[in-house]
């Protein structure tokens, strides 16, 4: 039998309850790690976690909430012992424009989109370095390495969550703490879903593979990340995207 390459190791998912977090809670039990998926919504949360068995589990819990992320590492590090990858999943997408937008709006963004990162990896710094190390990975996006139309304070918390990626990996090398980050294009989950049909063709021409991604596409390169066999690899940045990075202006 294949290598299983999470075996032993215990994996948080934020977000996991559907799009490319339940892809990667699903490709990380197949792999043999205990993953822990987290989400605002319990029933698909809580429907996943059932799907994948005894060694997945769902846990309530809003990343923008410093509290919720002391409850779920004090439960996680209870019932398990230790904290080995955080996929830093969990994000928010709303339309809005230099003309168009508020300080509300804003707010939300920055709390779910950047503020849950910093706090996720605030949180599991203490118990990686108990364990010896980690991995984590962060979702940003391609919005966060070229601004596009309508995505403004979108772009804002993705481009922010890829400067501190770099931060954390320069401070967590030390205690072989590896952090790097994923920068999807267009995949196809509910949050792409909700883009208008106008807008979907006009994506899709944009790119060079001629199709959007699939959830599964970045869980693999989660998985690759998370493993062992990215053991040097810290402070990357790897933009999953079909190629529509290469249409630099
Ligand atoms: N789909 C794309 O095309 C695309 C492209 C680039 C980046 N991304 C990023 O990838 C990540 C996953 O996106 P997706 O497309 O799977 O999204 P999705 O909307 O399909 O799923 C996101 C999940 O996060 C959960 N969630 C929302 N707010 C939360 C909170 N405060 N705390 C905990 N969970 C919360 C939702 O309930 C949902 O289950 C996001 O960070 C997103 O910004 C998506």
């Amino acid at each position: 039998m294949a290598r299983r390459r999470l075996a032993g190791k215990v994996a948080i998912i934020t977000g996991g309850g559907r799009g490319m977090g339940a892809a990667t809670a699903r490709l990380f039990a197949e792999e043999g790690a205990s993953v822990v998926v987290t989400d605002v919504d319990d029933g698909l949360g809580g429907a996943l976690a059932d799907a994948l068995g005894p060694h997945a589990t769902y846990v309530h819990h809003d990343v923008a909430v410093e509290a919720d992320w002391a409850a779920l590492i004090e439960r996680v590090e209870a019932e398990h012992g230790h904290i080995d990858v955080l996929v830093n999943n969990a994000g928010i997408s709303r339309e809005n424009s230099v003309d168009d937008f508020s300080a509300d709006h804003f707010d939300l963004m920055v709390g779910v989109n950047q503020l849950g990162v910093m706090l996720g990896m605030r949180a599991v710094a203490a118990p990686m370095r108990r364990a010896g190390g980690g991995s984590i990975v962060n979702i940003a996006s391609a919005a966060g390495v070229r601004g596009e139309p309508e995505l403004l304070a979108y772009t804002g918390t993705k481009f922010a969550v890829r400067g501190m990626t770099q931060v954390a990996a320069s401070e967590l090398a030390q205690d072989d703490i590896r952090v790097n980050v994923i920068n999807p294009g267009v995949i196809d989950t509910p949050m792409h879903q909700q883009n208008s049909a106008e807008r979907q063709e006009w994506l899709v021409e944009r790119i060079p593979l001629k199709r959007f991604g699939r959830p599964e596409e970045i869980a693999r390169t989660a998985l690759f990340l998370a493993s062992d066999d990215a053991s040097y690899i810290t402070g990357a940045d790897i933009s999953v995207d079909g190629g529509i990075l290469l249409n630099r202006r």
